[in-house]
């Protein structure tokens, strides 16, 4: 038998990518699952990014590698882009371009952590979190807001607080959830981590998907103490539909940035050439496309909200503002059904019904499970007529 590193052994594989692996097989095996597990929009590229990423690679710009950190010219649009976003002057230098946003964070963390250092973490939060932290030496401490609207407060904040905590991880619009901090409540938990000397990590990457007049007040907006106390983790995957390229970003200060490139440099170097190419034609072209999408998701939103409200035994409380999952509480559907774990539950409407979620386990939270709306409306349509009849 092999022996893994305690580290390894200590990992659990990402749970939402092991219920669309799951999903993927039954669909080659013939089986016309519907697929809302993963987190992506169906959508491919917009043509101007894909032009873009195809005249680099035929030029040969894209065949070298580059600076650690990214092109010098994607890191200043990077700057550009949140300043015109938020506001708040960005220097290029404030900027390390990571494959994907889920790279960011693990740098981040590593780049942060100590053994036994806590971070905490609102439920219910995105997977990879814990893992991360996880790796990187340090504990996860959860904090289950008890509001009904899952929202959580600086008084909560406190309870969970000890001397060990180093960061707290927010993450608006929420994945899970589809909830969106305020600003008025974003600005309280903001100035309630420089207050008690904790860093924050705003985890940002739905910030451009919102909806039905939803604002959304992104983190670097705040005073400058606030975005001194912050790292900022953003990308372009989920707002141009770029999932499979990989490119994500950090803002921070360019002392944490230079630590995040350190070890970027031993672990990735660059992000691919090709997709930092496109990646700038997504944030200095047309952003029409992000528009587009972010109205067609609405729609999908409002339409599949009304219709799972039939759905017997679940419960969809707080209507998402954004990004593109919801989360119904299934505790009576699974009491009905007569499961105890809502892994169960999940597994049972894969095999019987055909459609392939993920269960609320995953996102510190049982009782729910997370369906993605990123899929077009008629497979949304037919899969919440097969959980009504799952139910039956
Ligand atoms: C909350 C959250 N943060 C970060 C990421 C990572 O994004 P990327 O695909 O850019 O690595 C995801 C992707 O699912 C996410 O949901």
């Amino acid at each position: 038998m092999m022996e893994f590193s305690k580290r390894a052994q200590g990992v659990s594989p990402s749970a939402t990518l092991a219920v669309s692996t799951e999903a993927k097989k039954m669909q080659k095996d013939g089986i016309d699952v519907i697929n809302l597990s993963t987190g992506e929009p169906d959508f491919t590229t917009p043509d101007s990014i894909v032009h873009a990423a195809v005249k680099s690679v035929e030029s040969g710009k894209a065949s070298y590698y580059t600076p650690v950190g990214g092109l010098p010219e994607l890191r200043q649009a990077i700057a550009e882009h949140v300043e015109q976003d938020t506001g708040r002057t960005v220097l290029a230098n404030e900027v390390a371009v990571t494959v994907g946003a889920k790279m960011g964070l693990f740098e981040t963390f590593q780049a942060l952590l100590n053994d036994q250092d806590e971070v905490l973490v609102v439920a219910p939060y995105w997977v990879s979190y814990e893992e991360q932290v996880k790796l990187a030496g340090g504990v996860v401490v959860p904090v289950k807001p008890q509001a009904s609207n899952l929202k959580t407060t600086p008084e909560e904040l406190s309870q969970f607080k000890t001397s060990r905590t180093k960061i707290l991880v927010l993450n608006s619009p929420q994945n899970p959830s589809g909830l969106v901090y305020t600003e008025e409540e974003t600005l309280a938990i903001a100035k309630w981590a420089v207050d008690n000397k904790i860093l924050l990590i705003a985890d940002e990457i739905y910030g451009k998907l919102v909806y039905n007049g939803t604002k959304f007040t992104s983190v670097m907006t705040m005073s400058d103490e606030i975005v001194e106390n912050t790292i900022l983790i953003d990308g372009v995957s989920k707002a141009y539909a770029m999932t499979g390229w990989r490119i994500g970003y950090v803002v921070a200060s360019p002392q944490i940035i230079q630590k995040i490139t350190a070890l970027q440099g031993h672990m990735t170097s660059n992000p691919a050439a090709v997709a930092q190419y496109a990646a700038l034609e997504a944030l200095t072209g047309s952003q029409e496309p992000v528009e587009e999408m972010r109205q067609s998701f609405e729609g999908r939103l409002n339409n599949t909200y009304a219709a799972m409200q039939n759905v017997p035994g679940f419960k969809l409380e707080n209507k998402p503002d954004g990004a593109f999952y919801l989360f119904p509480n299934v505790e009576e559907a699974m009491r009905l059904k007569g499961f105890s774990s809502s892994v169960d539950f999940a597994m049972a409407l894969l095999k019987e019904a055909h459609v392939a979620v993920v269960a609320g386990e995953a996102f510190g939270m049982p009782g729910h499970i997370r369906l993605s709306y990123a899929t077009s409306q008629n497979l949304l349509d037919e899969a919440v007529q097969r959980m009504i009849e799952f139910m039956k």
